[in-house]
């Protein structure tokens, strides 16, 4: 039975739909940000980890659904599973893009890929009772994940920086495509935890692992961008100063409020609900020209 303190799951009728966009990135500079190296490969870091992380969450809401037992919530994590499965495809491209710029992401991309399938990965030989538990604790994990890919969603959506430094239009839709889709099913890995196992130390759990996880994977995939990168020959080094400096300028989201933002996920009263627009999820993707092409197909 659910807790005393946790919120019932909202069922909202919240209809998820994949819309199966499509983007050229022939004419894409390496630095979509114009001279801004450091906060192109910062953001650069999604295309990484994206493709090998949404199909290791589609894996495990696979492996989750037939745990489900309300109708709805399963046609969410349909819903759900379907759009994740495209939004890895579209970043999946533009890792293509990179190496065809003489920017290999391999070495990176093999470490990624090792840690989401061993570490994180289905466990060979549990009992019945032992798999079920694996896979609520990583459902767990991708609920606190998605709190941070709702936070950077909502932060795309209201980046107005990015615009006025004239960033490419193209790798901008796909940013708020995806930031919004990120919006728009912020509920659903959580509601599917919640549904699995209400108790708040799961939530905990989740987080505890998500937070300095995805940190650790940052820095070092910012790291060796920047590194691979052939136009800076290794000159350009991180710093979490720089990192500031630039989202002071409204190009990168700042750490004070992606801090303050993963320490709600621990209040008793937390929903996802609570962060970003549905209505403005839902108003970017009327208008983001991939998802308008996707639709007249
Ligand atoms: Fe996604
Ligand atoms: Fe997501």
């Amino acid at each position: 039975m659910p807790r005393a303190t946790e919120p019932t799951p909202v069922h909202d009728s919240l209809v998820l739909e994949p819309r199966d966009v499509r983007f050229d990135w022939s004419r894409l500079p390496l630095h979509w940000i114009p001279d801004e190296p450091m906060a192109t490969h910062t953001i650069n870091v999604l295309h990484l980890l994206l493709p090998e992380g949404e199909r290791w969450f589609v894996r495990v809401f696979k492996e989750a659904l037939p745990m489900i037992t309300d109708e709805q919530l399963r046609e969410e994590v349909l819903g759900f599973i379907g759009q994740e499965a495209i939004h890895a495809e579209a970043h999946q491209e533009v890792l293509e893009h990179l190496l065809a710029q003489g920017l290999d992401p391999q070495p990176y991309i093999r470490q990624v890929s090792w840690f989401f399938r061993r570490v994180l990965g289905d466990k060979p030989g549990l009992t019945a009772t032992q798999r079920r538990e694996n896979i609520i604790e990583r459902v767990a994990v991708v609920a606190a994940v998605e709190h941070f890919t709702a936070f950077l969603g909502n932060w795309a959506l209201n980046s107005p920086g990015l615009d006025r430094a004239q960033a490419d239009p193209t790798m901008l839709d796909l940013l708020r495509w995806h930031g919004a889709e990120e919006v728009e099913h912020r509920s659903v890995a959580y509601d599917l935890m919640v549904h699995l196992d209400p108790g708040y130390l799961r939530r905990v759990r989740g987080m505890a692992v998500s937070g300095p996880l995805l940190v650790h994977l940052w820095v070092r995939g910012v790291r060796f961008l920047l590194a691979a990168d052939p136009t800076l020959h290794g000159r350009v080094k991180p710093t979490w100063r720089e990192a500031q400096q630039i989202g002071r300028r409204g190009l990168l989201p700042e750490f004070g409020r992606m801090t303050r933002s993963a320490v709600r996920y621990f209040k008793p009263g937390y929903h996802p609900t609570q962060e970003g627009s549905s209505s403005q999820a839902l108003s970017y993707l009327a208008t983001s020209p991939a998802a308008r092409a996707a639709a007249a197909h």
